[in-house]
């Protein structure tokens, strides 16, 4: 092009000739050599990347989880639950990989029990020995919040009742129940050790005290989970675990779907 083109005009003519990218669109699966032989191809979904991907958590339109996991799904939603299907997957995965170790389960930040029923079907059908599962909530509401914490004012999760939930654990006798504010309801719990625990609590000062009382007590090979790390209504959460494990040997492995997790390779508090 002639150098007298001004140099705007000249960019937009080296943009026309470059050959046009393919718009993809994937309304269902794409057949790759060898695809026809996976059985189950409802449960994978497409990536950010294109790809499709084994999504065990959720088959295509519906709310069916994959395998044995779909009736803990299906649990944890009839309960109530705010966690997403991918996220119970997650829960559901790690917490029955520790219960081979030694210790109780711990759930802080309960609402309406949807997580909790999980973990209690989990125990009931897979522990290998007796253990109790912990559930740890106002159960009337989230309780003031930290000035960091800009999205919850305090009072949310509200919707809720120890007893509404303590009638979804009928005849589970292990579970046990442990109704007020965190970190005063962690008195008397001091002897409990744990092999998994969930952080659900959505808001800095909830979480650093459960990680100041949980973190010493869980086993080494434990994992604790912790809920809405990553999530952009939850900055609090985020900062309360990267503060506590800024001096610890263990970091959070930050999940995509914004959970974050901690496994316990070595003996720390
Ligand atoms: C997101 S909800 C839990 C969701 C639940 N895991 C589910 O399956 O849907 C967060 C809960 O944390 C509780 N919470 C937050 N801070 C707390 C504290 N300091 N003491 C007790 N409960 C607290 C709130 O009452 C609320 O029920």
């Amino acid at each position: 092009m002639d150098a007298r083109v001004p140099r705007l005009l000249r960019r937009v003519w080296s943009r026309l000739k470059r050959p046009a990218r393919a718009v993809v669109s994937y309304p269902v699966p794409p057949t790759y050599p060898g695809q026809d032989a996976i059985p189950d191809r409802d449960f994978y979904r497409p990536s950010e990347h294109g790809d499709w991907l084994f999504s065990p958590w959720l088959a295509r339109n519906e709310p069916r989880g994959h395998g044995e996991f779909h009736d803990y799904l299906m649990t944890a939603l009839e309960a109530g639950t705010a966690v997403g299907p991918e996220r119970l997957y997650t829960l559901c995965t790690l917490a029955s990989q520790c219960l081979h170790l030694d210790g109780d389960v711990l759930e802080a930040g309960v609402w309406k029990g949807g997580t909790a029923a999980l973990f209690a079907k989990l125990l009931r059908e897979r522990s290998p020995r007796p253990r109790e599962l912990h559930l740890f909530d106002t159960f009337a509401g989230m309780p003031p919040t930290h000035e960091c914490d800009a999205y919850y004012k305090g009072g949310e999760f509200a919707d809720t009742s120890v007893e509404a939930v303590r009638e979804k654990f009928e005849g589970a006798e292990f579970v046990r129940f442990h109704a007020g504010r965190i970190p005063d309801t962690f008195i008397g719990c001091e002897d409990l050790r744990f092999c998994f625990a969930h952080i659900d609590l959505d808001v800095y000062q909830s979480i650093a005290d459960a990680c100041a009382f949980v973190y010493p007590r869980l086993a080494v090979g434990g994992v604790m989970v912790f809920d809405d790390y990553a999530w952009s209504t939850c900055p609090g959460a985020r900062r309360a675990v990267d503060e506590f494990f800024a001096t610890r040997a263990m970091r959070p492995l930050v999940l995509s779907n914004g959970q974050a997790v901690v496994f316990k390779a070595l003996a720390e508090g």
